[in-house]
């Protein structure tokens, strides 16, 4: 692949919280590439960006999209991409902003970096700080103890998915779990039985879950309410909330490996 051609692409992470949590090197392609595209919820993220870069672009008007019959969440991430790449093929140093990290559970980037280097653009991502980052941090559940499992709560809900108990499970998009049509951006209580009861196939519905949601300024809270997994359907969330179900299981030894490792080990004692 060539990389020759004028424009140029870096896609950045603002991380969750306003400001402070970008990387000194995400926040130096802000300032200096010639124009900004943000997809960034917080209003007063965007401002900022808006103040600090050369030239600014909102991608977050694409999502009125989704009302126009026919049209989906795929249709406007696909519109947003496109934008980004309108702005590289006229020969523009452009960064593409996403909150969070721009590369977790965000197809906009993926799609814009993929498309970008196909035309031979150089292309590339910075990495940021995302919501499980801050999850790990707030409460103080480290992964590499028990292994942790991610998947997005309608993937998990419409697929047939082997779950470990012994290891801790977030669900992200916890807020829109459910919805096929693509369009919505909230769940009712009907569709979160109905992943309660897929959830309740692997844990009992007495196990305590976590409904956790970052603080996006340095004012706010975090949330970290724990019920118990029965009582899901009936708690409010936000669009943005995630579902972090820790272990209910102890880890099982496996004593077929272990004896396999301590043979390994004799023979070369030996
Ligand atoms: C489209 S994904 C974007 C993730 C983002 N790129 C990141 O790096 O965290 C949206 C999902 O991320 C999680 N999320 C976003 N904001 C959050 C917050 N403030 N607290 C907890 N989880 C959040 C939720 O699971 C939400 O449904």
């Amino acid at each position: 692949m060539t990389t020759q051609q004028a424009g140029q692409l870096v896609c950045v992470g603002t991380g969750m919280r306003m400001a402070g949590q970008l990387t000194p090197i995400s926040k130096s392609y802000i300032e200096t590439f010639d124009v900004v595209i943000a997809a960034v919820p917080n209003i007063f993220t965007r401002q900022w960006l808006q103040e600090i870069a050369k030239d600014f672009i909102c991608l977050n008007g694409h999502y009125e999209e989704t009302k126009i019959e026919g049209k989906t969440r795929r249709d406007t991430y696909r519109r947003m991409a496109d934008t980004i790449l309108t702005e590289v093929r006229a020969g523009k140093r452009v960064c593409a902003a996403f909150y969070g990290h721009p590369g977790i559970f965000a197809c906009i980037s993926h799609m814009a970096i993929a498309d970008a280097r196909k035309e031979g653009f150089s292309a590339h991502m910075e990495p940021g700080i995302s919501a499980l980052d801050c999850l790990v941090a707030d409460l103080g559940m480290d992964p590499g103890t028990r292994g942790m499992q991610s998947m997005e709560a309608t993937q998990f809900m419409i697929y047939q998915r082997t779950i470990d108990p012994s290891a801790m499970f977030i669900v992200w998009q916890i807020g829109i779990a459910g919805d096929l049509t693509m369009k919505r951006f909230d769940t009712e209580p009907a569709h979160l039985q109905i992943i309660t009861d897929k959830l309740a196939k692997t844990y009992s519905l007495d196990h305590e879950v976590i409904l956790y949601e970052a603080a996006t300024h340095p004012l706010e809270q975090i949330r970290a309410d724990r019920i118990k997994l029965r009582d899901l359907p009936r708690t409010p969330l936000k669009q943005y909330t995630t579902l972090v179900i820790p272990a209910e299981k102890e880890l099982q030894l496996d004593q077929a490996v272990i004896d396999q490792l301590n043979a390994l080990h004799a023979s070369r004692a030996a």
